[in-house]
């Protein structure tokens, strides 16, 4: 049941097609989106409308609505995946979370050689198991040895320092070798990027972060132009068993349609914070904090090319005097949570080194949520100043 009429050619704007783009795929008059919980479904009663798996691929619906058992697809991830679609600017596969949406695509191009540099730690961690069990080699960005059907991994704005990276320059460089690249933008969902205009191969979300919004879910994304690729990724995802789950997928359904507003809301909260940081900084205002990153401090040409709107990713960091500071701050504010994780509506706080080994340990990363900027501003320069007193 559905009032809709092809809105895909009405050229409607991202947050329209959060709300509308899934309309058509209705199967109740229910206005919001019913929660699923079935995992296998009632073959038709028509005979002569049976198929034999000889005949059809059954880990990939026919045609919409065509469920057949919930690890393939179901309800809720159908429309959820129309309207992932419709945002991330390509067709997008859900997985349960955002390093089994990493394991697909490594697993869909099972590379020799994995160019891949700085970044989430958790994805480090999945390319050493494919290294473990197929003798994948894991090369430095921009390594000469990379070529054909190798892949390179970027992410950008990278965890968790929230600075960007040139994906002109990296597309240019792996696919003048006959390489593939997969960009992490976890950290900058749309509207502030779309990597596809760069000409990069595939794009992965962690969905837990943005796409969620509310720190309640665990979900990830590959997004793909290539509808042979996306054929193959669903295929794959029915044998894997990366499917997310039904309440999940509801949850991330209806976390999708406040998006925009919500993204944009924290983009322009951290930009406001980290002008304030780091004015402080130059001005020598607050004695503990030492440097901040965020992609808004960069001023490299392509930074204003890949964050569009002057909009910039919504989590940043800092370094303080000591590890003692980077220690006690999170317990001296107010507004934020000392937790790990990003892009909840809610600010988070976190001493990195709690789950990074690899980061210094003075290093503190912030995730703004959609509280009033200056009320977080306020928090954490209490919190910064109560070491001077
Ligand atoms: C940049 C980035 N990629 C991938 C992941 C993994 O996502 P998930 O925790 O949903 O598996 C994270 C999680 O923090 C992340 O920050």
């Amino acid at each position: 049941m559905s009032h809709s009429t092809g809105i895909s050619d009405l050229g409607l704007d991202l947050a329209s097609l959060t709300v509308h783009a899934d309309d058509n795929l209705a199967l109740v008059s229910d206005v919001t989106t019913p929660l699923h919980v079935s995992t296998t479904y009632h073959y038709n009663d028509d005979p002569s409308k049976l198929k034999s798996a000889r005949e059809h691929d059954i880990r990939v619906a026919d045609k919409p609505g065509s469920f057949i058992y919930s690890r393939f697809s179901t309800p809720v991830i159908e429309r959820l995946e129309a309207v992932v679609s419709a945002a991330l600017n390509g067709h997008a596969i859900v997985y349960s979370s955002g390093l089994a949406a990493y394991t697909a695509a490594l697993a869909h191009y099972h590379p020799k050689k994995l160019s891949i540099g700085d970044g989430y730690h958790g994805c480090h961690g999945v390319a050493r198991i494919f290294t473990r069990l197929s003798n994948m080699e894991q090369i430095e960005l921009y390594d000469e040895n990379l070529g054909e059907g190798d892949l390179m991994h970027i992410e950008t704005p990278i965890n968790p320092t929230g600075l960007s990276v040139d994906l002109a320059k990296a597309v240019e460089f792996a696919h003048s070798r006959g390489a593939k690249v997969l960009v992490d933008a976890t950290f900058a969902p749309p509207p502030l990027q779309d990597p596809f205009e760069f000409g990069v191969d595939m794009v992965m979300h962690s969905a837990t972060k943005y796409l969620g919004g509310h720190s309640d879910l665990l979900a990830g994304v590959l997004v793909t132009k290539d509808d042979d690729v996306r054929m193959r990724l669903l295929q794959d995802r029915g044998m894997l068993g990366g499917a997310p789950g039904n309440f999940e997928s509801w949850l991330l359904l209806r976390s999708m349609r406040t998006f925009k507003m919500r993204v944009e809301t924290q983009s322009r909260n951290a930009t406001t914070v980290v002008q304030f940081l780091n004015s402080a900084i130059k001005n020598s205002e607050i004695p503990v904090l030492k440097t901040i990153y965020h992609s808004s401090l960069q001023t490299e040409d392509f930074v204003r090319k890949q964050l569009k709107n002057g909009l910039f990713g919504p989590t940043f960091s800092i370094e303080v005097e000591s590890i003692e500071v980077a220690k006690t701050l999170p317990s001296r504010l107010k507004l934020f949570h000392h937790a790990t994780s990003l892009g909840g509506v809610e600010s988070l706080i976190e001493w990195r080194a709690m789950t990074d080994e690899h980061v210094s340990q003075t290093l503190l990363r912030l995730s703004i949520g959609v509280e009033d900027a200056d009320d977080l501003i306020a928090d954490l320069k209490q919190g910064l100043l109560s070491f001077s007193k």
